[in-house]
């Protein structure tokens, strides 16, 4: 490798900390909407299997195995179900070894395989006692139950973490074996063509309390994906390692020695770590990438999620291991272990035999060797050598890739990866590192177990939980309704197509396809592409607040508000919350058009125009064009404001200059001035009160308390306003409250409700 290539892929290693997801979506929100399962006989849905034409999803759940009608992206329906529960005198057992009948002792199934075109295999915890059972699938129900050696195949414990695979009609699985939980094998089971079942050999710890996360089968060989501890690092307590197993799917066991016994395993740590720091060493989830099509098998690739057993907040990695990485180890040395000392030693010389299949005539002193000597010195290293992504406030938990053709023709991955709060981030792996593009909600509660499984045919992530099963489609490009919107989210499923002006997936024409995943140049994609922003008319009543939402459509853009209106009147009287709200008071001098402009990347947009007038009042109304040219209507007559607007000649907004109001406000926060206007119409006392202005460096103390008081209202309204555009981006306006009604703090608690939308009194008009 030239020098210039290593140095860059040591730039690449050091560069790939995350920045936080562009947009996020709440469970099932309405622009980003998901495939719910969620029937209460559905409980604890946590193994799931698609069948191979990904039209049908079995889910193994508690007391039941599911089959679901997944054919339907949007829709996920119940096809068949079968009860498996424990019964009562099993219940009992169960809780008579010290188990929470509740919590222990129901049936978690945790093992759905499909053996052949008839029939499912199915493994429950069932109270702490592992059973199995065959599924018919024709009619859906439970056949040829209970084998004494479902203990080898299912966990006992609903909490610890088994792995299961079925190749050509045989069972490869991988689990702990006994109540506690110490033992563990992996083993196969319904051998076929009189072969005998193969587990571990027992004489020597082929594992160390391991706790399996995964599975894959490439060729004639089957892989194990898990964390154990490292016995042969004897001078650190406990130290946890990932690791990569290997067997041979035909492997029968030795003649003499080990009978019925792998011939073929074998062990390699998987290392996962930015250069000089402490390991990502606990392994929570591995994904296999099967090759692009046409290519050799060793192209494999598979997409490991790691945590640090030293870390003490959310931290969390991924790395690629290829294949061809993970033969290279196995095909080279190996330790071996003395049952004297317990300790690991090099093994000196090549052994060609060990990590190999076919061993089943070896010569007896060949698999005395293979007996101890099944670690190998070398550990596989990820492909470029560091992780393809690190986050440091992130705790991953699983992961799933795909492979993706861009615009351009190349070829991108996109890993979807969960994390322990119940977001899915979906990460492009861009050339310039990872981007989280966007984070969809897919449950509520943290939870102990979870699965996910992809189907790159239909584009659907499947997620099951606690909670239900959930299906995500892989992307959504209609969310991005613009062309600077679509590039500048830079996600490989979604360009723009000139032609039809809509976001969508990158297929036919190249040409007409706008999409910039490593630079997100809107200017050159998005050229002759305009924008239409439908222009949103408010209707306000007179000294009510006005409330414009502008959702940001993207975290990392910034919202600029733009307005003729705000040459002539103060800041002061605008109020901008943190999600972008602006709030103002309608008066004849707000009412006009207002713009929400987003800015990313360099580029500005206006995503939102309102059009701010006034609501049509019973008496006479006469149009008058405004300063801005818009069409709006003022009020005439006997309006509280007119009193005060009447004396003023030459720019009424003067009235509610800072300099004016000074001299009552001036130790009050700003945002008051704002709320200087909202005099309520039927109130000429207050309206008195501010007309008599007490001269100025006087402090009146009533005018005090009800500043105090309105500012408390100003930060409930925008608690309030959080909420409103949190529910549902629609245009409110609501009344304010008067200084007497502020005296009360109830008062003020309705006027926040009625912003809601579920909340009291219907906004906006009188
Ligand atoms: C599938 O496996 C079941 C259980 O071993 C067996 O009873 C059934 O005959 C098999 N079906 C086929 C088509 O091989
Ligand atoms: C099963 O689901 C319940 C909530 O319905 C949850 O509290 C519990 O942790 C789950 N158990 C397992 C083993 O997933
Ligand atoms: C887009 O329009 C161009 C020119 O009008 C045309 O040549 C091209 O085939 C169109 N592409 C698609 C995908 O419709």
């Amino acid at each position: 490798m030239p020098p210039s290539l290593l140095l860059l892929l040591g730039l690449l290693g050091s560069c790939v900390s995350l920045r936080p997801p562009r947009t996020s979506f709440i469970l099932n929100s309405a622009e980003r909407p998901l495939a719910l399962f969620r029937p209460p006989d559905l409980l604890n849905s946590t193994t799931l299997l698609l069948s191979d034409d990904d039209s049908t999803l079995f889910v193994g759940a508690r007391d039941a195995v599911f089959s679901l009608d997944v054919s339907q992206s949007d829709v996920i329906s119940l096809k068949r179900k079968v009860e498996w529960r424990p019964s009562p005198r099993e219940i009992t057992e169960c809780r008579n070894k010290g188990k929470d009948p509740e919590v222990d002792c129901p049936n978690f199934v945790r093992v759905v395989q499909k053996l052949n075109s008839t029939h499912l295999y199915v493994c429950g915890s069932f109270a702490f006692s592992p059973h199995d059972a065959f599924i018919d699938a024709e009619s859906f129900s439970l056949v040829g139950l209970v084998d004494a050696k479902a203990k080898l195949r299912c966990p006992f414990s609903p909490l610890q973490r088994n792995s299961a695979i079925t190749v050509d009609g045989e069972v490869f699985t991988a689990s702990t074996t006994d109540f506690r939980g110490e033992s563990a094998q992996i083993s196969r089971h319904f051998s076929r063509e009189g072969r005998q079942d193969v587990s571990q050999d027992s004489s020597i710890s082929l594992l160390e309390e391991p706790a399996f996360v995964g599975s894959a089968a490439v060729d004639r060989k089957l892989f194990f994906f898990f964390t154990e501890v490292g016995k042969e690092f004897s001078f650190v307590d406990e130290l946890r390692i990932a690791r990569i197993a290997q067997v041979c799917k035909d492997d029968v066991g030795g003649q003499r020695t080990l009978q019925n016994k792998w011939t073929s395993f074998a062990k390699a740590p998987l290392l996962c770590q930015v250069h000089k720091q402490l390991p990502f060493n606990v392994l929570q989830h591995v994904f296999t990438l099967p090759p692009p099509e046409g290519t050799s098998s060793s192209e494999t690739l598979f997409y490991g999620v790691f945590t640090s057993q030293w870390s003490s907040g959310a931290e969390s990695a991924v790395c690629v291991f290829k294949l061809q990485d993970v033969q290279a180890v196995f095909a080279g040395s190996y330790r071996t272990f003395d049952t004297q000392t317990h300790l690991w030693s090099s093994l000196l010389g090549k052994h060609s035999h060990l990590g190999q299949c076919g061993l089943d005539s070896a010569t007896d002193s060949e698999l005395s060797q293979v007996k101890k000597s099944f670690l190998t010195s070398g550990s596989v290293k990820p492909a470029g050598g560091a992780p393809v992504v690190v986050s440091s406030d992130r705790q991953y938990s699983r992961v799933a890739a795909m492979r993706t053709q861009a615009a351009n023709g190349k070829q991108y991955t996109v890993l979807f990866l969960l994390t322990e709060s119940g977001f899915l981030h979906k990460v492009a792996l861009l050339a310039g590192g990872p981007r989280i593009i966007e984070e969809i909600q897919v449950f509520t509660q943290p939870q102990l177990v979870k699965s996910i499984v992809l189907s790159s045919s239909k584009g659907m992530l499947y997620v099951g939980t606690s909670e239900g099963v959930t299906g995500v489609p892989v992307s959504r490009c209609s969310v991005y309704r613009s062309c600077s919107q679509c590039v500048l989210a830079r996600d490989p499923q979604c360009g723009w197509s000139r032609n039809s002006s809509v976001c969508t997936a990158p297929h036919t024409d190249p040409h007409d396809i706008a999409q910039d995943l490593e630079e997100g140049n809107v200017e050159e994609q998005c050229r002759r592409q305009t924008k239409t922003v439908r222009n949103t008319e408010v209707w306000a009543p007179l000294n009510e607040a006005v409330m414009l939402p502008c959702k940001n459509p993207a975290q990392p853009s910034s919202l600029t508000w733009t307005s003729r209106r705000f040459r002539n009147l103060p800041k002061s009287h605008f109020l901008r919350s943190a999600d972008g709200t602006l709030s103002f008071i309608a008066t004849a001098e707000t009412f006009g058009t207002y713009h929400c402009e987003a800015r990313e990347a360099g580029f500005t947009e206006v995503i939102a125009t309102f059009i701010v007038g006034p609501v049509a009042s019973p008496r006479a109304i006469s149009p008058v064009q405004n300063r801005e040219g818009d069409q709006v209507t003022q009020s005439e007559g006997d309006e509280p404001y007119e009193d005060i607007f009447r004396d003023t000649t030459v720019n009424p907004a003067e009235e509610y200059t800072p300099r004016n109001n000074k001299h009552v406000i001036d130790s009050e926060d700003k945002t008051q001035e704002v709320f200087f206007m909202s005099t309520p119409r039927r109130d000429p006392q207050s309206r008195k009160d501010l007309l008599e202005l007490p001269p100025a460096g006087q402090h009146s103390p009533a005018l005090l308390v009800v500043s105090l008081l309105l500012a408390l209202c100003v930060g409930l309204m925008i608690l309030g306003g959080v909420q409103l555009w949190r529910r549902e981006a629609l245009i409110k306006t609501s009344r304010l409250l008067s200084p007497e009604d502020g005296g009360r703090t109830n008062a003020a608690m309705e006027t926040v409700a009625s912003l809601s939308p579920t909340g009291g009194e219907p906004s906006g008009g009188e």
